[in-house]
């Protein structure tokens, strides 16, 4: 059973651009055949909790004598990472909220980025999700193109490349909208054209995506 874990963390739950690429994304999944399975986590509508101790960064084995973590987060920690871990395919809706990711999608980075569970610690070769595709749709009110100075003001998408990437060991692509504001705010029309331009070409690469890791 292909498995897709959907998530999203747009605040906007009726013109969010994040949200309907990444539907887009699972339309074409679950077009693949009645095997493709897609569990979608909304990070918005149901949010976790900060982890309440830091000490939830580490398994058992790695925290220090005496620590005592609240034994339900780490039920729900365990129930991410399981959740995670079962999936072939990880999409992640990622809206630029002040030049980084969503709080409660950094929520769920804290709880799924564990040393030698998720990710590596010294010798332990802990990689579950390594190899795996994760699929980034990143959704930007202002521009961000390259060679213009804010081309680097975009923090969401290279820490999550870090994390899913690097640690984790995934193979990280991104889909990218820019300028979703411009048309509500009056753009010039060459900045609107680009808008949607950019739109629709996400939700074509989410289509396609979905079909050639499906
Ligand atoms: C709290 C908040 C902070 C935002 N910060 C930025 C920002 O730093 N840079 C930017 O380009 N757009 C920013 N925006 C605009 C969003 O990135 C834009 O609306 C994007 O389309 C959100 O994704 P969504 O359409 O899936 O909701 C912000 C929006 C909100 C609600």
């Amino acid at each position: 059973m292909p498995t897709l874990l959907r998530l999203d963390s747009s605040s906007d739950p009726t013109t969010s651009r994040s949200r309907a690429i990444t539907q887009a994304f699972a339309d074409a999944w679950t077009a693949l055949g009645d095997d493709h399975v897609v569990v979608h986590r909304d990070l918005h509508r149901d949010q976790l909790p900060h982890l309440s101790h830091a000490d939830l960064h580490f398994p058992k084995q790695l925290r220090p004598e005496g620590s005592v973590v609240d034994p339900a987060q780490e039920a729900l920690q365990a129930e991410i990472i399981a959740e995670l871990t079962a999936a072939d395919v990880l999409l992640v809706g990622v809206p630029l909220y002040n030049y980084s990711m969503a709080s409660t999608l950094k929520a769920w980075v804290d709880y799924i980025h564990v040393p030698a569970v998720t990710a590596p610690f010294g010798d332990l070769d802990t990689q579950p999700m390594r190899g795996k595709p994760a699929v980034l749709v990143s959704t930007r009110g202002a521009t961000y193109d390259a060679g213009t100075p804010t081309e680097f003001d975009d923090h969401a998408i290279p820490a999550l490349s870090i994390i899913l990437g690097q640690a984790l060991g995934m193979s990280v692509e991104t889909i990218v909208a820019t300028r979703t504001l411009t048309e509500r705010f009056g753009g010039p029309s060459a900045e609107v054209a680009k808008q949607h331009a950019e739109f629709d070409a996400a939700l074509a690469a989410a289509a396609e995506a979905a079909t050639r890791l499906g």
